[in-house]
């Protein structure tokens, strides 16, 4: 009988795939850092009983009724908002996602990205290599402190938890907003449940880790921005559509905040001519927030279980 067909949409370390080999014949786009174009996913889609999937793929209804085989779709991210996961399930697709195994790493970047955009860290390293460095200066480079801050987190999951328990370190008051209250945050981390208003109004550094869904496409707007301080920084680790990226460039040349740290953007790819990447008192990262050898190479390892287990007609470890 012929081995399962299953489709790597990016080119992956095949040692991390091992789990998948014996069980399956596995094909992979062939790039690491670009994305499989649409024709060729569909194209696998009709063969495939799992596909292995990235954030930048589309896996929608025209792809789900293109592929009568399919079983399991494992995305390499904790976020989802690439799938339609209800037209998944009504054609018995198991579709799972990466929780857990980024959590620490992505409450890394976070907060070194709160750090960067405080302290001006990336500008500052940036200003040295241009040569502009001649002598010191008692307000050169000078940023805002993060220390005994307040910080204001919507959407307190496991990563915003993580987050919490760093600002905890730096021994900041803790504010956030979540659908749900988070009964863990309160009484390990102190961390103080507010409305979305008032957490806007009183944090010093407002970071967003919500999910993106239709509820919360836009949720950062003009109104949004209005209410924070003009001493504020914002910082976007979630999806860039959280974000209406136009009042927020308002927001920043009018002064109305006074920075951000974006790890994502509305569109990805972004170039140097975006609008928010000219600005100084932006700190642009190319979506990284769990990028860590470790932890990319233990996400793919859960990909491959994942479609490994429901191929077997086995339970998923972390089914969406
Ligand atoms: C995720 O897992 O959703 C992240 O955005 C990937 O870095």
């Amino acid at each position: 009988m012929d081995k399962p067909f299953v489709y790597v949409t990016r080119r992956l370390p095949e040692e991390q795939l091992s789990s998948l080999k014996e069980l399956a014949d596995i094909e992979m786009w062939e790039k690491e850092d670009e994305p499989c174009p649409r024709d060729v996913l569909l194209e696998k889609a009709k063969t495939a009983d799992g596909l292995l999937t990235m954030l930048s793929d589309r896996i929608d209804a025209e792809l789900l009724q293109r592929a009568p085989r399919l079983q399991a779709v494992a995305n390499l991210a904790v976020g989802f908002d690439n799938i339609d996961v209800e037209a998944a399930k009504k054609q018995g697709v198991i579709c799972c996602n990466t929780p857990d195994v980024l959590t620490e790493s992505t409450a890394d970047l976070t907060f070194a990205l709160l750090l960067a955009a405080a302290r001006r860290i990336i500008e500052a390293s940036d200003w040295i290599k241009q040569g502009n460095w001649t002598g010191w200066g008692p307000l050169l480079l000078a940023g805002a402190d993060v220390h005994h801050k307040t910080i204001g987190i919507v959407g307190m999951g496991s990563i915003g938890r993580a987050v919490a328990r760093r600002a905890k370190g730096f021994g900041m008051n803790i504010l956030y907003h979540n659908r749900s209250r988070n009964p863990e945050a309160e009484i390990e981390l102190g961390a103080a449940y507010t409305s979305f208003d008032e957490l806007l109004g009183q944090a010093d550094f407002v970071v967003c880790l919500t999910p993106l869904t239709e509820e919360t496409k836009h949720l950062f707007n003009r109104s949004a921005f209005q209410k924070m301080k003009q001493s504020a920084v914002f910082i976007n680790v979630s999806r860039g559509q959280v974000v209406d990226e136009q009042d927020l460039y308002h927001a920043l040349v009018e002064n109305e905040i006074a920075g951000a740290g974006l790890d994502v953007f509305a569109e990805e790819p972004i170039s140097k001519e975006h609008p928010l990447a000219k600005l100084p008192q932006v700190t642009a990262l190319p979506h990284i927030g769990s990028a860590s050898r470790e932890t990319r190479e233990a996400m793919m390892r859960l990909c491959a279980e994942n479609i490994a287990l429901v191929l077997s007609g086995k339970p998923a470890k972390t089914e969406i």
